[in-house]
């Protein structure tokens, strides 16, 4: 027996009531449930939809309100926790989750994480290919966490560990469901909590391959992203000092294929608008913070204006950056906030204008290669 979830917050109804009938219809699929953030007009006009996609289907199609299951900002992760609680209650085999705002979302998807359960796996996460400019939280905090926290297991080289795109299996749903960490991870950590989570549960964790990327709406200016930001990266601080997969951990993937030539060539961000947000001069809160970076490291950031100087952030700088961050980030507190923001935007910008600038494949080797360089650093410590 196979559940579908889509928890959803302000995306277009018109497109989650889409994916919601692209699940009903599938075969493999006993019923589906959009978990809605919020009342309000979306989750109404949703929830009129649904009823007619159930029984267009002869299946149950329903909406449900998120309860306040967490401990933080109440978001993603309670809307998340609220079906997990659900269906492990109801006993479902298996719990697909998908993103409401998937534009390319077809019945390949579920189909190829199915088959990866048939064949024996507790747990399948979506992979798939993004812009160069895309994915810079994973790429800049959540790969680099990995790398360093858990070197030599499979963590740092999944493809996606803030993809909320996944299969859980029964023994899955009932062990997060009885999990603090992960009722307590309310906000945007919580896919990052889940992927660790899920990576020790000795269930076996499969990749899936979506050829064709995932197609979502992309960014204004970086700050649109400055939530997701501090959350993902407090929920990387939260992993610091615990016990990752063992090296017998059972991890497949499909192999990668060739990215779509037009996905190459897509700029995720506004890198103007972003750039403008970098700021002419220090704040002193934040200045006080950067001084506890290596000599030579803060010498080097706190010499001029953050717009002036964020060229300077590269992988060998963000790297100790990274680790004042992971040591000592304060979520709640706006001047560790504020920094966060301001030392990733610099990393970002210095990137997208040195190395996303030179192509596609030169930029994804780029990045590949740091957090492989990452993890060879954090192992020798
Ligand atoms: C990420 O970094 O993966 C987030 O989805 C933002 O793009």
């Amino acid at each position: 027996m196979s559940l579908v979830v889509f928890p959803f917050k302000s995306e277009d109804p018109s497109l989650v009531l889409g994916n919601m009938a692209i699940a009903a219809a599938n075969d493999a699929i006993d019923e589906v449930w959009a978990v809605a953030a919020e009342e309000g007009a979306g989750e109404k006009a949703v929830d009129r939809g649904a009823g007619e996609i159930s029984r267009a289907h002869l299946k149950p199609v329903s909406v449900l309100l998120q309860q306040r299951l967490g401990k933080l900002r109440p978001g993603k992760g309670d809307a998340m926790n609220t079906a997990i609680k659900r269906a492990a209650e109801d006993g479902w085999d298996r719990v697909h989750f998908y993103d409401a705002d998937i534009t390319n979302f077809d019945s390949s998807w579920i189909d190829g994480a199915e088959a990866a359960a048939d064949n024996g796996y507790g747990v399948v996460r979506h992979r798939f290919p993004r812009a160069a400019t895309d994915a810079m939280i994973t790429w800049m905090i959540t790969r680099p966490a990995f790398a360093r926290i858990f070197p030599g297991t499979f963590l740092p080289r999944l493809d996606q560990p803030l993809g909320g795109e996944v299969l859980l299996t029964r023994s899955a749903v009932e062990s997060l469901a009885g999990s603090e960490m992960v009722r307590e991870r309310s906000d945007w950590g919580i896919d990052t909590v889940l992927t660790y989570t899920t990576s020790v549960m000795g269930i076996g964790l499969y990749e899936h391959h979506v050829a064709d990327g995932k197609r979502h709406a992309l960014y204004g200016s970086l700050d649109e992203l400055k939530e997701m930001l501090i959350e993902c990266l407090d929920a990387a601080c939260s992993l610091d000092g615990l016990p990752g997969p063992g090296s017998d951990a059972r991890h497949g993937s499909d192999p990668a294929s060739d990215p779509p030539e037009d996905l190459k060539r897509i700029v995720a961000y506004d890198i103007e608008g972003s750039r403008r947000l970098l700021g002419k001069v220090w704040p002193e809160d934040e200045a006080s913070l950067v001084a506890a970076l290596p000599d030579e490291a803060a010498g080097r950031l706190l010499s001029d204006g953050p717009d002036r100087v964020f060229g300077r952030m590269d992988a060998n700088l963000w790297y100790e950056v990274h680790g004042l961050l992971l040591g000592r980030f304060v979520l709640g507190d706006p001047s560790w906030e504020s920094l966060a923001f301001r030392l990733w935007l610099m990393r970002v910008l210095a990137y997208t204008v040195q190395q996303a600038s030179q192509g596609y494949d030169e930029a994804m080797g780029y990045l590949r290669s740091t957090v492989e360089r990452y993890e060879t650093t954090a192992s020798s410590c």
